[in-house]
């Protein structure tokens, strides 16, 4: 056993875990935070992806001690404090980007860190940065629709806040 201390969306979460814990069992087990889905636990289908310290990788394969110290965001974490859902919750809602909704939140942890890094994605560039995600209901159609939303919703929302700065 080893202690760990993660900062998971804002809030220091320390308790004695194996050595073996994954990532996405401290998520799910001990800060009680279930949005974070375990698929495949084999790196294949996205459905555990997170933040970690802002990059997105799959729970499954960290290590809950390889966190230690480290700043985790899940999809609990995204909206703003007055419960507002972020431009990609909010983009998934508008163009009905789920079915089942298990793959949900993996994508759009996956999209929030691909906007951060291109903000204004190619649909090419949306379907290669989402490779590593695996839907089975959807056929992706409206997921790629929904990340093209938010970026043209995000880009909107900083242009205009320029404007007014200009004022
Ligand atoms: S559960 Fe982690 S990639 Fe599938
Ligand atoms: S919405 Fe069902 S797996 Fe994606």
């Amino acid at each position: 056993m080893s202690k760990v201390s993660l900062t998971v969306n804002g809030k220091e979460i320390t308790a004695d875990v194996e050595d073996r814990t994954l990532l996405v069992h401290f998520l799910r087990d001990v800060a009680d935070l279930t949005a974070t889905n375990v698929g495949c636990e084999t790196t294949s289908c996205g459905a555990c992806t997170v933040l970690l310290d802002g990059e997105s990788v799959k729970s499954c394969t960290v290590l809950a001690a390889q966190a230690d110290g480290r700043q985790v965001t899940t999809l609990e974490g995204l909206a703003s404090e007055n419960g507002e859902m972020s431009a990609v919750q909010k983009a998934f809602h508008e163009n009905h980007g789920l079915q089942c909704g298990f793959c949900t939140p993996g994508f759009v942890m996956a999209i929030t860190s691909l906007l951060k890094e291109n903000p204004s994605p190619t649909e090419a560039e949306v379907r290669a940065g989402l490779e590593g995600n695996i839907c089975r209901c959807t056929g992706y159609h409206n997921i790629v629709q929904a990340a093209l939303a938010a970026a043209s919703s995000t880009s909107t929302a900083s242009s205009t806040s320029a404007a007014e700065a200009g004022k």
